[in-house]
């Protein structure tokens, strides 16, 4: 209830998650919220009020840099909070409170079940901060619970849509670079299908917020290069639908993820990952899984493992 300033560490997918955790954190509880990448933080002498929150996100709970970023935390003041998948792990036993993902073992190097879990987990973290800090009513978060209440179902359908995917992926796969593009929480969803799709195909894949597409990653538009918009409603939906005309007037073959019925996104693309629509703090939850079947299915085109990528370990 007190706490002035939240620190959310991470590497890899879990920093997306905490990326996201940071837009759910500010809008829904109003408190500030930084997230660092784990391997900077530590480094990085920052810092802390006594009454600040580390949340360390590891799906394994043993990332050493996270380990020590919260080591670090805890050494000038903070109260550690761990959100990690494996009960009694080293950064949950280190912590003062843990929550945990519970999405059973995550067998593929490549994090993908166990990401929408820590979303889930950060963004359940965020209500309550709303509900004990009195920022929301009970009927708002209640509203709120009920749209979380439909996501597995809501999963299962984007699952079910494979063949949809694999089409898509067929036709790029002679395509070498991807630009994953998103603005507010379609930033972290790109970030998170870029990183898949580098993880599993070994493809040149940049994950940017739309936003700052003309101060530079422009100049790489060319016709060839695979643009992925995470076009899902929320509140910069209408920007990011200029910033997609930016890089079609200039070549780009443009892959929308869309909000089922949208044909107004749908007009701007040249193929359509389409996902039904939720509370648009949620919908990352969603749109992230037509682009982990996207990097799934272009790693097979490509014959790659992908539960052992190169180079990678858990
Ligand atoms: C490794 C994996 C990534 C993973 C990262 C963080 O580098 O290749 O897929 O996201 O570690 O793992 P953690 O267990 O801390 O979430």
């Amino acid at each position: 209830q007190k706490i002035t300033k939240v620190y959310i560490v991470a590497c890899g997918s879990s920093y997306h998650a905490a990326l996201l955790a940071k837009y759910a954190i500010e809008h829904w509880a109003r408190v500030a919220a930084e997230v660092d990448i784990a391997s900077e933080f530590r480094y990085r002498d920052p810092v802390l009020d006594p009454a600040a929150l580390a949340v360390g996100v590891s799906q394994s709970g043993e990332s050493l840099d996270t380990l020590l970023a919260l080591r670090e935390a805890r050494r000038r003041g903070a109260r550690v909070l761990a959100v990690t998948n494996v009960v009694d792990s080293s950064i949950a036993r280190e912590a003062d409170a843990a929550l945990y993902t519970r999405a059973g073992p995550e067998i593929c190097v490549a994090a993908t079940k166990t990401l929408l879990a820590q979303i889930v987990a950060l963004e359940l973290f965020a209500l309550t901060l709303a509900q004990v800090r009195g920022t929301r009513s009970a009927e708002e978060i209640g509203h709120i619970i009920d749209s979380l209440h439909r996501l597995p179902e809501m999963i299962e359908d984007v699952l079910s849509r494979e063949k949809e995917v694999d089409q898509v992926a067929e036709a790029l796969a002679g395509a070498r670079d991807f630009f994953y593009l998103g603005r507010n929480v379609g930033y972290p969803v790109a970030l998170e299908g870029a990183l898949k799709l580098k993880e599993l195909s070994y493809l040149h894949a940049e994950g940017y917020p739309a936003g700052e597409l003309k101060h530079g990653p422009i100049a790489l538009i060319e016709p060839g290069t695979v643009v992925v918009g995470i076009a899902t409603r929320n509140p910069l939906w209408e920007k990011f639908q200029s910033n997609i005309a930016e890089v079609k007037s200039r070549g780009a073959t443009v892959v929308l993820v869309a909000n089922d019925g949208d044909e107004e996104t749908a007009r701007q693309a040249d193929a359509v990952l389409w996902v039904p629509e939720t509370e648009y703090l949620f919908a990352p939850i969603v749109d992230v899984v037509p682009l982990q079947m996207f990097a799934y299915s272009l790693a097979r085109l490509h014959g790659h493992d992908v539960d052992r990528p190169r180079n990678l370990a858990k």
